[in-house]
């Protein structure tokens, strides 16, 4: 570097700090809102990062803590460079996590500024961990994520920030919240934070997930990263991994390594077993439990095609052998099909270790199995009626056999998850599917008489109604013109409002909680960010607190959320003009609209 850059280049530094320092705008909070104003004095303007979390409910912490909450609306500088997480005792799996956990924090913090121009300086931040359980590091379904946080300062000037819990799960919440409660200081060019915070809080739900197709579009492990990621920072615990279908099959079975060889595809658009490995660590590290599908036996097709087990694959017209194409259902008459399964299940143990596994068991099309003349004549011969009830005793069989192998590969029981279907409706649910066993996930709308039948039943359920939860819904149509099957869109209000305790009523203890499902029919890497997000986080606050509030109370602390999504480099969509942000409370309405 010459002597002269050396020079122009400190000079530019020191314009930009000049200019930080001082502001034409600043932020006053008024009934909750930040208003961006024309400052008084340009020495002492508010950022706009120091406002909110001085302003907003709950020091916009998102999702909104369910414990007691208390904090002095006071800020001190931090020094980014000096933060340490500390958690006594040896190394063990739960310390490592721990590391990595604490290795996250920081680089997230990190990402809230602009490499350049931050100002040195600030007090130094030590976080103590304290876990009442450090043996073993699973991610156990249905565990304790409490925690509690406690934010002040030492009287050597250091920020003491101390995290109880009774696990990792629940101090990684912890760490979550205290980020949330740094900011960066756009005006003053430095790191700020609240200086004394109490906080209790804990989850509402415990299943609070998204679920992700990869069969119709492959999905790169980056892209399920940024989503793990986002997931992470908004308390969301379960990525619901719909890795299979009948259009490609990207997932390596290490025991029947020709379904991907055949199924994916292309040789690069699939997840090897080195990729499943990692996103199950990455997700551990954010408190996100991956909980694997292998849907059937409908949703099969790619993959299969030399097995001679698959049923009326990609016959035509599509319309009258299954729901979208290609079509394809495994052939449940044939023994040697249910030990290609068992190879998939043992595969999918080894690597997720699951203590409650998906079993998808949706769409199951009486036009295929009847298509096809041998199942036809298996069923004639051994007195299968080739009516609904037939195809049903038919699909029991599956089901079954499938549930067998899975839990003989397994050891012991798991609760399955199943899809809402025929085979869930009243007249076949509690004869087929024992209500200790199945878990069943609902994809119908909200107000169906059958989420009722299966409360009644004591079925455990877990809501995914898709005029509510279907983040594909509200597209062009990709089979015909028009628009496609669930429109319209649906804006993050009614993901906000879609209350799984109103929904269930007085049955609100057999809710799981609820998952927001994104098919990949009309998305890829390119849009999945902007799909699931920022609409995911609305869910996520709807399972952590169960809000009695309405979309309109949680509105500025929502968009914050977004920005924070947009940090860690999660594409999350744009839903209001910059302007609103700048002007909390000034734009939604509960009057009438006149828009053009
Ligand atoms: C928070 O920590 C400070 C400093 O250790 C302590 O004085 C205070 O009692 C703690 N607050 C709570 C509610 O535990
Ligand atoms: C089918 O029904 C007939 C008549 O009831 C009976 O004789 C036969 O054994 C049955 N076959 C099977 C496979 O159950
Ligand atoms: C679950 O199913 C069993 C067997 O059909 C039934 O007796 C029981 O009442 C059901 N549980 C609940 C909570 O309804």
């Amino acid at each position: 570097m010459s002597r002269i850059c050396l020079l122009l280049c400190l000079a530019s530094i020191f314009l930009v700090q000049q200019v930080a320092s001082s502001s034409e705008w600043s932020y006053i909070c008024q009934k909750g809102n930040c208003l961006k104003v024309r400052a008084e004095q340009k020495e002492s303007a508010i950022s706009l990062g120091a406002c909110r979390l001085m302003c907003s409910s709950y020091a916009s912490l998102w999702p909104k803590p369910t414990g007691k909450m208390e904090f002095k609306k006071s800020l001190i500088q931090l020094n980014v460079n000096s933060i340490d997480v500390l958690m006594p005792g040896e190394d063990t799996p739960v310390k490592r996590l721990v590391s990595a956990a604490a290795q996250r924090f920081k680089k997230n913090i990190d990402l809230l500024a602009p490499e350049n121009g931050r100002k040195p300086g600030g007090r130094s931040l030590v976080v103590n961990l304290h876990l009442k359980k450090t043996g073993s590091d699973k991610v156990v379904y249905q565990q304790d994520e409490t925690y509690s946080l406690n934010v002040s300062v030492h009287t050597d000037g250091r920020i003491i920030s101390d995290i109880e819990a009774e696990n990792f799960y629940g101090a990684r919440n912890g760490l979550e919240s205290l980020s949330q409660l740094i900011i960066w200081d756009d005006i003053r060019s430095e790191y700020q934070m609240l200086d004394s915070v109490y906080l209790k809080d804990g989850p509402v739900y415990p299943h609070r997930g998204i679920l992700l197709d990869t069969a119709r579009n492959f999905i790169s492990t980056d892209s399920i990263k940024r989503t793990i990621e986002a997931m992470g920072a908004s308390k969301l615990n379960i990525f619901h991994w719909h890795i299979t279908d009948s259009q490609s099959f990207p997932y390596t079975s290490k025991s029947a390594p020709y379904l991907t060889k055949l199924g994916a595809y292309t040789p690069s658009k699939v997840y090897s077993s080195q990729d499943v490995d990692e996103i199950i660590a990455f997700g551990k590290v954010r408190g996100v439990k991956v909980l694997p599908e292998f849907d059937a036996p409908a949703h099969v097709g790619e993959g299969w095609q030399d097995t001679g087990y698959l049923a009326c694959f990609d016959k035509k017209p599509w319309q009258k052998y299954c729901v979208e194409p290609p079509c394809g259902q495994l052939d449940p008459t044939q023994d040697g099909m249910y030990d290609v399964l068992e190879l998939i299940y043992k595969d999918m143990i080894e690597q997720f270790d699951p203590d409650i596994f998906h079993m998808g068991g949706d769409e199951v099309h009486e036009g295929c199995w009847d298509s096809e003349r041998k199942i036809a004549e298996w069923m004639t011969d051994n007195n299968y009626t080739l009516n609904e009830a037939g195809f049903i005793k038919l699909w029991d069989k599956f089901q079954r056999e499938a549930l067998k192998r899975f839990t003989k590969q397994r050891g012991y029981d798991v609760p399955i998850i199943l899809w809402t279907s025929t085979l869930t409706d009243e007249k076949y649910l509690m004869k087929y599917l024992p209500n200790s066993t199945y878990i069943i996930q609902i994809w119908t709308t909200g107000s169906d008489k059958q989420i009722r039948v299966l409360l009644e039943n004591g079925y455990r359920t877990i809501l995914s109604n898709y005029d509510a939860l279907y983040f594909d819904c509200g597209f062009g149509s990709w089979v015909a013109d028009g628009n496609n099957w669930c429109s319209p869109y649906i804006g993050w209000q009614k993901v906000y409002e879609n209350s799984p305790a109103k929904i269930a009523g007085k049955y609100s203890h057999l809710m799981m909680g609820a998952e927001a499902a994104l098919w990949t029919e009309q998305s890829d890497d390119a849009s999945v960010d902007g799909r699931i997000w920022p609409r995911a986080a609305a869910l996520a606050e709807r399972l952590w607190a169960e809000p009695k509030s309405t979309w309109k109370d949680a509105e500025d602390r929502f968009m914050i959320h977004r920005e924070r999504l947009l940090k860690f480099k999660v594409n999350a969509d744009s839903l209001q003009p910059e302007w609103c942000r700048q002007h909390q409370g000034s734009c939604s309405t509960d009057g009438i609209l006149n828009m053009p």
